[in-house]
């Protein structure tokens, strides 16, 4: 069997609207994180389609921890690249890179980069895996290192296992600054525009929403302007049907001075039926903005038992981590 050229990089581009704004008035972290996924959707899907008899579309499955580099306004066009860096048997990274463009200047900036990993699903029967076919690498290095990445993101796939089991909290506290007082839900009925030609959930649509609910915790305990700063690592375990009911609940789990980690927890369920199921969980980091657009302080986080501080210190651990790669990433570039 020839190995074929990766598809072609994809390139989505387009001029954000007032409907694309948070309240703050800057573009909405959702709305990037859709558009990422869309661009990874299509390289993902023409590559699948070019060798399977079977006609297939890509599933998102992951998406590695992401930074919002700068912010984007409305007026801005965005212009997201998209291109297939590694192939296993079942799966396939695609990088992105998220420019904005100030059209009245020219100058442009970097606003996002992101690594996301697709499955293709048969269109003939949606459980069915296909075969991948494999790329060529431009070097044994290139090849080397998007091995180890997929190596790495499989062992830590079996670390997160756990965290989809676990139950929600009881009845928020309405104590000020308490997780329980930010807590806050959201429940969508998935509709056909939601969804892709499976008749399931467009991954970024999901992301969005789960970067409103994290917005509205974030603004509810500092009570300022918020921005998404980052999101670690996302995986899709399960797939949310056309006629869904999905409640994504944003819970505190740590603050730091200047940073606040939500989780947000995706669940799902038939319309009738009150049976919910885990579909995806992650820990979305937002910064609270004055009027000059730079960090304020954070009000401090008020613990209240066991769960909640266990939940603090794992939060705090991966604020370190994250600064600590932050800080070292810097020094190389100096
Ligand atoms: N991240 C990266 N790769 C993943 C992954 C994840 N979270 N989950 C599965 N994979 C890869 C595996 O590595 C494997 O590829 P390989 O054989 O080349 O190593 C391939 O997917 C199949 O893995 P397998 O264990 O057989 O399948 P699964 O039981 O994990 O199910 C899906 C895979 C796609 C059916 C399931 O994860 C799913 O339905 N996810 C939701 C997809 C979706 O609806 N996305 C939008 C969400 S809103």
């Amino acid at each position: 069997m020839a190995v074929p050229e990766a598809a072609s990089p994809v390139q989505l581009c387009r001029i954000m609207r007032p409907d694309d704004a948070n309240v703050a008035g800057n573009v909405h972290g959702g709305i990037i994180l859709k558009m990422i996924e869309e661009a990874g959707c299509l390289v993902g899907t023409r590559h699948c389609n070019t060798q399977n008899k079977d006609c297939c579309m890509a599933a998102l499955v992951r998406v590695e921890k992401t930074d919002f580099l700068a912010p984007v306004f409305i007026g801005e066009v965005v212009h997201v690249s998209a291109e297939i860096t590694y192939t296993s048997k079942h799966s396939l990274e695609v990088q992105v890179k998220v420019m904005a463009e100030n059209i009245l200047t020219g100058s442009k900036k970097l606003a996002n980069k992101a690594a996301l990993w697709y499955v293709p699903c048969s269109l003939q029967n949606v459980n069915k895996i296909m075969e991948v076919p494999p790329i060529k690498y431009a070097s044994v290095e290139q090849e080397e290192e998007g091995r180890e990445r997929y190596e790495a993101q499989k062992l830590e796939r079996l670390e997160t296992k756990a965290r989809i089991e676990e139950v929600l909290p009881p009845p928020p506290n309405r104590e000020q600054y308490s997780i329980g007082f930010s807590q806050s839900t959201l429940i969508h009925l998935v509709g056909p525009s939601d969804c892709t030609i499976h008749s399931y959930v467009h991954g970024g649509v999901t992301m969005k929403l789960m970067d409103e609910v994290a917005g509205i915790v974030a603004a509810r305990h500092c009570n300022t302007n918020i921005v998404t700063a980052s999101v670690e690592a996302i995986n899709f375990h399960r797939k949310i049907p056309n006629g869904s009911v999905v409640t994504l609940v944003g819970r505190l789990t740590f603050v730091s001075n200047k940073s606040m980690e939500i989780e947000v927890l995706v669940d799902a369920s038939s319309l009738m039926e009150k049976e919910k199921y885990r579909a995806v969980s992650a820990f979305f980091t937002f910064m609270s903005l004055g009027q000059d657009k730079q960090p304020l302080s954070v009000p401090p986080l008020k613990i209240h038992g066991e769960e909640e501080q266990r939940r603090f210190e794992d939060g705090k651990a991966r604020y370190l981590q994250n600064k600590a790669k932050r800080l070292a990433e810097k020094e190389r570039q100096m």
